[in-house]
This record gives C-alpha cells, sequence and structure tokens, in this order.
C-alpha cells in the first residue's frame, strides 16, 4: 500500500467527511487492514459515514461494504460521494441488536463470510458484547474486528474498555491495541479471528 496515499485518505476521511476517529489510528488500521483489501466490510455505528468511505477506500475495487445504524444522519449522501464505482453499498437503518438487522446484511453478502467488522455503535458494555456476538460469527477466520473507543479513561461507562480487556486476555496471540496516543486518541482494539 502506498503509505502517502494512505495519509491523504485518512487525512480526507477525518478532516473534510467527518469520521469520529484518530487520525493516527486510523492510519494503522488502515495499514493492517489494507494488506489484504477486504471484499466485504460491516460497520457497526457510522454516524456521518467517514470512516465508512475510509474503508470503502482500503477496501478491493469490488468489494460489498454495509453499514448499521439506529438513526440517520443527513450528512450521509455529502461524505459517501466518490466511492469505487464498483463496489456495493448497504446502508441498514435498525438497531444492530435485531436479528433482522443481522439477517438483512447476511442477505447483502449474498451469505458470504466478512473480512472486516468494525464495532462503533452503543459502547455499553452489554450492546458492545451483544454486538461482538451476533457478528463475530459472520467474520471468517483470519478476518479482523476492530473495536472502537477501547481506552477506558475516553469512555462514558467503560464498556468497550471492558470488553476489549476480556478479548485481549481470551486472544492473547489474535489481537493488537492501535492507541498511539495516550493523550489523544480513543484506541482501537483490533482482532483476528481465528
Ligand atoms: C460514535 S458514532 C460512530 C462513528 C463512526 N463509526 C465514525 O467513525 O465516524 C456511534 C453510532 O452508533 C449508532 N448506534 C448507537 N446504538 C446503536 C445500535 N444499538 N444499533 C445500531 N447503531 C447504533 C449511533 O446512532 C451513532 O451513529
Amino acid at each position: 500500500m502506498d503509505h502517502y496515499w494512505l495519509r491523504s485518505t485518512v487525512a480526507e476521511a477525518v478532516e473534510k467527511r467527518a469520521a469520529a476517529q484518530d487520525p493516527w489510528e486510523l492510519y494503522v488500521v488502515g495499514s493492517i487492514v489494507g494488506v489484504d483489501p477486504p471484499r466485504r466490510v460491516l460497520e457497526i455505528g457510522s454516524a456521518s459515514c467517514g470512516a465508512l468511505w475510509f474503508w470503502a477506500q482500503i477496501a478491493d475495487y469490488r468489494a460489498q461494504v454495509a453499514s448499521i445504524d439506529v438513526s440517520h444522519h443527513d450528512v450521509h449522501e455529502e461524505n459517501l460521494t466518490d466511492m469505487p464505482e464498483n463496489q456495493k453499498l448497504y446502508m441498514h437503518l435498525g438497531d444492530s441488536r435485531d436479528e433482522r438487522s443481522r439477517f438483512d446484511v447476511q442477505i447483502f453478502f449474498g451469505g458470504e463470510p466478512i473480512d472486516f467488522l468494525f464495532i462503533d455503535g452503543d459502547h455499553s458494555y452489554e450492546v458492545s458484547k451483544s454486538d461482538y456476538l451476533m457478528y463475530e460469527q459472520l467474520v471468517r477466520p483470519g478476518g479482523w474486528i476492530g473495536f472502537h473507543d477501547v481506552q477506558s479513561s475516553y469512555v462514558e461507562d467503560g464498556g468497550s474498555y471492558r470488553l476489549w480487556q476480556e478479548l485481549r486476555h481470551q486472544f492473547p496471540r489474535d489481537h493488537v491495541q492501535v492507541q498511539l496516543r495516550p493523550e489523544g486518541g480513543m484506541g482501537i482494539g483490533m482482532l483476528r479471528k481465528r
């Protein structure tokens, strides 16, 4: 991957398309996931779609990219311009905990497994764990699962932090914690599915 391109794509996602991510963390995650560009990507919690736009840029040019969000954010359209033209995009409006949400994204992916799942919806322990348990089943062995806000001090109730502590101990050899600036970013946990 061209690192000048990656750096400018991160800058565009964060500065122009409102990705709610620390640029350095997004850069590292982009470097990890972009080594083998994913064909199927799912983000839970897309808000203004800046990060979703970024995942689409680093994904395979024919990728299927899906999002689940409980609310509709008006800026979707302007942040989702210049998407790779051969990709397919599916925006599911609904609660990630509903079976219907999972079912609909499975239909979109044609029953094929996901290469990269990014969990950034409700950050309570109960919901982030439910997102993990419901959707990790759809990820292929060797695929990546990212968790945003795994650094305790930046998260309201520490739910994502608590879940991440459990998972990083459960899978000591299969995770990377991306947290480059203790004072700045919110931390992204990256788990490689066995
Ligand atoms: C922190 S924002 C996501 C930021 C986005 N990933 C980015 O990097 O720009 C969290 C999003 O999760 C959504 N959300 C919260 N609870 C949810 C749930 N139970 N199911 C689906 N989406 C949810 C919210 O509507 C909000 O848009």
